[in-house]
């Protein structure tokens, strides 16, 4: 499974990229607004940093708009996949940049029915918000297992992109069920490395190699 960083912020960027889990890069509005960066030099930065995927949504709502604005997102690199919500003027949207070879990322999914008219629309990448479904109490994993059992069937080559995650949980539970693609906030990144057992394990095992009066090096 690939994992991808949900993030616009450059420096958290840089410091994710070194640990080489790194597949690629999400963005939306808000994190672009979060980053108080423009989002063509904040988008062109990330692509010299990450050669995967990276995620660059468009904002108009109609259909021509949307289109130019996909065709200026995706000339800033080769590895830009324009991100389109899931409207009838992003599902066009997403039909055309397609058929030109652009790579479309199409965002706010909520159900199944939603996912199966991307894939029929060319995307590359759907992109299922788990978490925002948990918050109203329904099932977002449901949501994935349905997409994944979905595109299997009928042998789709758009990527389950797992977003709107929320935990390390969902990470496995994502694994578990077959998507192609993560993407995480940094925070949720960092605490997949992270157990009580493994910390105390390991202070454990320093205490008794500090009496062994030994060094490796
Ligand atoms: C990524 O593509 C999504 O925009 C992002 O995961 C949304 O996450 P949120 O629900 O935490 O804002």
């Amino acid at each position: 499974m690939k994992i991808f960083l949900d993030s616009a912020d450059i420096n958290e960027i840089k410091t994710h990229q070194s640990s080489g889990f790194i597949d690629g890069v999400t963005t939306n509005p808000s994190l672009i607004a979060k980053s108080g960066h423009s989002i063509l030099e904040t988008i062109a930065e990330i692509c010299t940093l990450i050669d995967g995927p990276v995620s660059a949504e468009v904002t108009a709502s109609d259909f021509e708009t949307m289109l130019t604005e996909g065709k200026k997102l995706a000339a800033i690199a080769p590895n830009v996949a324009v991100k389109v919500p899931l409207t009838e003027a992003g599902l066009k949207t997403c039909w055309a940049l397609a058929d030109i070879g652009t790579k479309v990322n199409v965002t706010l999914c909520f159900t199944a029915g939603q996912a199966l008219l991307a894939a029929k629309a060319g995307a590359s990448f759907i992109s299922p918000f788990v978490g925002r479904l948990d918050d109203l109490g329904k099932n977002g994993m449901g949501l994935i297992d349905d997409i994944v059992t979905i595109y299997s069937n009928f042998d789709f080559d758009t990527e389950v992109l797992v977003a709107s995650v929320r935990s390390a949980q969902h990470v496995v539970d994502a694994a578990l069920l077959g998507a192609h693609v993560v993407t995480l906030p940094p925070k949720i990144l960092s605490s997949l490395y992270k157990h009580p057992l493994t910390d105390g394990g390991l202070d454990a095992f320093m205490v008794d190699w500090k009496q062994t009066g030994q060094s490796i090096l």
